[in-house]
């Protein structure tokens, strides 16, 4: 597998521009392909959204000067500049298969491909791939530029050297690459979204809680400890002396009653218009870039803190500081 300067990326929306913004401020150069040629000044423009963010959270750190950014609507001339590739394509099989058929003939074979896709499971995809051992899932999370997991999962054909190669690329974004052991659809951080999720469409659709009173419980809550510790290590610690153990004797016999749904409900439009109205309520008059720019602040400030106790995302960044600090200047 090759050395990575420059990063090509299919598809150039909200994921694909993230991306660009996470390459671009760790000193790889970007040439980012999409269909549409509108998608030039968006992506420019999210580029740019993500700067004070991303100088805030590796403020004080040794970074290579920034990559520059070209746009192109042909995706040939992308695979041909690239040396690493992620496709953020719409999520949809017959799509990605084609646009990866079509690069990967173009893309020499030790140029790795990695798909955003957020569940299609790597082997489903990866018929079409030409040189199909360089393929792999690497999953990002939104905003990608400021969220460290990416996980990583191989299909049939996907060679160990290629997630190897994966891996250590993600870790000189100052990511924190999270290999998945078997491929499952909705790999593992999205099965767990996805369970949230139709938990709250049915409350919705029951008209048991609004949007924001399901937002609430999860801000003032369970939300808070989740950036420090995942879900096991919370009940380990809510189980007292005892831990886990006792979590489980306490709370085993609930999980026979009924309190979760999890198949899906049916998105009806009255559904749709409660999760819609309920959203815009919440928003109170503030647009998408002002909501993602308080994120930013906050998910920046969690991070820091975080890094103080070496915990979690924070432990990520510290090991980002050291390993820029450790490696050789790029020529
Ligand atoms: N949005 C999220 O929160 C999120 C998070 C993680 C992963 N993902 C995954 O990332 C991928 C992209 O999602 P998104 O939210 O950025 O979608 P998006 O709709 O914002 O962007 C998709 C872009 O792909 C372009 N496109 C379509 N066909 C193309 C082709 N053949 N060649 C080049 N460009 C093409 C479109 O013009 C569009 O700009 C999906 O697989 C999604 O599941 C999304």
């Amino acid at each position: 597998m090759r050395d990575v300067k420059t990063l090509g990326l299919l598809g150039t929306g909200v994921i694909g521009g993230g991306w660009a913004a996470r390459a671009l401020h760790c000193g790889f150069d970007v040439i980012a392909a999409d269909i549409d040629p509108n998608m030039e000044t968006w992506i420019r423009g999210a580029v740019e959204t993500a700067q004070p963010a991303l100088k805030a959270l590796t403020a004080g750190f040794d970074m290579p000067a920034p990559g520059s950014l070209t746009f192109t609507t042909d995706p040939r001339d992308m695979a041909e500049a690239a040396d690493f590739i992620q496709e953020n394509v719409p999520e949809r099989p017959d799509i990605k298969s084609r646009a990866l058929a079509e690069i990967s003939a173009i893309a020499p074979a030790d140029v790795i491909i990695a798909s955003s896709t957020s569940g299609i499971m790597p082997s489903d995809i990866q018929e079409s791939v030409a040189a199909p051992e360089r393929f792999l899932v690497g999953h990002p999370f939104n905003p990608v530029y400021l969220l460290p997991l990416v996980e990583l999962v191989g299909g049939r054909k996907t060679a160990a050297q290629t997630i190897e190669a994966a891996r250590s690329f993600y870790l000189d974004l100052g990511m924190h690459p999270l290999v998945v052991q078997r491929e499952i659809p909705g790999h593992i951080s999205d099965r767990l979204q996805e369970a949230i999720w139709r938990e709250i469409l049915h409350m919705v659709a029951e008209g048991e809680a609004t949007t924001d009173e399901l937002d609430q419980s999860i801000v003032y809550g369970p939300g808070m400890r989740w950036a420090i510790m995942g879900t096991n290590m919370v009940f380990h610690i809510a189980g007292g002396e005892a831990g886990m153990r006792h979590m489980l004797e306490q709370f085993g016999p609930a999980l026979e009653w009924p309190w979760t749904r999890l198949k899906a409900p049916t998105l009806t439009p009255d559904l749709i218009d409660r999760m819609v109205e309920g959203t815009k309520h919440q928003a109170e008059g503030r647009s998408i870039r002002e909501l993602e720019t308080i994120r930013d602040e906050c998910l920046v400030a969690v991070q820091r803190v975080l890094a103080k106790h070496d915990m979690a995302s924070g432990a990520t960044l510290n090991a980002f500081e050291k390993r820029l600090a450790d490696k050789p200047a790029r020529s």
